[in-house]
């Protein structure tokens, strides 16, 4: 399925919220929340790691790994190789993330997995990593024979395009949910830092729009437009 527009102009506005998002979530966690640590007696900064790689990775990184097919100048085995790596990226800096949170709970006494954002965060990055491995077997190295991979690449589209829709909206979710702790400690519902992390989850939900709509639109080779086996 496409839109019947050039992606080119799409991929383009990703790049940009790509970088306005990065800027964002530095400003949130270096300025307002005092930056980060992997070890220290203020366990907030252990926590800081998890918004901003999980962003970075699984986010912005994961994004461009997904519309890389549509954005770059390359032959597809080219692509191919840029797509798989930089989705090994989001998935190491992900997993990283992650340990950041539980480090963080773990040293603070407070429990894990007790929140739905967190039980779909473990979905997520489990599925990003199943998604990860059998594409780099059927589609890399050793690769399967032509006829499977024709049948699984719909699939691995579709599921792809799932999971990271799925972690578009465990972003938001874990925004709100920070907010809500830190409004609830007595941080201003009208503030500046509240401000900021509303803008951030909206900026990240605009980010995976545009992801959605560059995935839809044509690639930029004529005959790169449809999925054939990779
Ligand atoms: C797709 C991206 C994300 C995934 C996959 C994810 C996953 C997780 C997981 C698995 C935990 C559980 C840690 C534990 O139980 O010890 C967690 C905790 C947490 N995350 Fe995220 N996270 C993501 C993005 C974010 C973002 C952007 C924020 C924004 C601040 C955030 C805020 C939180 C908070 C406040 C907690 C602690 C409370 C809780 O366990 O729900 N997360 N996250």
């Amino acid at each position: 399925m496409a839109l019947g527009v050039a992606a080119l102009p799409f991929t383009f506005v990703v790049h940009a919220l790509g970088i306005f998002l990065l800027v964002l979530v530095l400003v949130w966690t270096i300025d307002f929340r005092g930056g980060f640590a992997w070890e220290a007696t203020n366990k907030s900064l252990i926590f800081n790691i998890h918004p901003l790689l999980m962003l970075i990775g699984l986010i912005v990184i994961g994004g461009e790994a997904i519309i890389s097919y549509k954005s770059l100048p390359f032959t597809k085995e080219v692509r191919k190789l840029i797509h798989l790596v930089l989705h090994a990226i989001a998935l190491i800096l992900g997993i990283v993330g992650i340990i950041a949170a539980f480090k963080y709970h773990n040293e603070s006494g407070i429990a894990n997995l007790y929140s739905f954002h967190s039980w779909l965060g473990i979905g997520i990055i489990a599925l990003y990593a199943i998604q990860w491995i059998y594409a780099f077997l059927l589609f890399f190295y050793p690769g399967g024979p032509v006829g499977l991979r024709t049948d699984c690449l719909p699939w691995h589209v579709v599921l792809g395009f799932l999971i990271y829709l799925m972690a578009i909206g465990n972003a938001a979710i874990g925004f709100l949910e920070k907010l809500t702790f830190l409004e609830n400690s007595g941080l201003a519902k009208y503030g500046s830092e509240a401000f900021l992390v509303n803008f951030t989850a909206l900026i990240t939900i605009l980010f995976g729009a545009f992801v959605v709509f560059s995935v839809l639109s044509q690639a930029p080779v004529e005959e790169d437009q449809g999925y054939s086996p990779i």
